[in-house]
């Protein structure tokens, strides 16, 4: 088989980043909703200035319904079936219907652009066999 190579893709810049709010993008392809979030605080595989900015796919991995980022629980919520993910912790399913983890996407900081660039995925994105299509 082929393994094709992700794409590196910018998702914008650290300083534009508004604390604990889920900014949309597509990774690694239009069809691949995902959020980027900037939560403040040093979270595990955070990246940028304070080691705080982490990536999801937002299709749960349960049915692929868009999950919602809640600002005050700090989860992402699936409307669907009620399953909770938390992006604090590498995005681990914290109660629900679904099996897996939230497919993180994997991000590198530039710190002389202040950019963040989205280069992998770690988790399989949700309907698909492979993440690169
Ligand atoms: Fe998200 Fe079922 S599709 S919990």
């Amino acid at each position: 088989s082929t393994t094709l190579a992700y794409p590196k893709a910018n998702v914008g810049k650290s300083a534009g980043m508004a604390v604990n709010e889920a900014i949309g993008f597509s990774y690694p392809d239009e069809s691949s909703p995902c959020y980027v979030i900037r939560m403040g605080a040093p979270v595990p595989g955070g990246v940028g200035p304070n080691a705080d900015i982490v990536a999801y796919s937002s299709m749960c991995t349960h049915m692929g319904c868009p999950v919602a980022y809640d600002a005050g629980s700090r989860t992402f919520k699936c409307g669907c079936h009620f399953s909770i993910f938390d992006p604090e912790n590498h995005g681990q399913m914290v109660c629900g219907q679904a099996t897996e983890d939230l497919p993180r996407i994997k991000l590198e900081y530039d710190t002389q652009t202040d950019l963040v660039h989205a280069v992998g995925v770690d988790g399989l994105i949700y309907g698909r066999q492979s993440n690169i299509l």
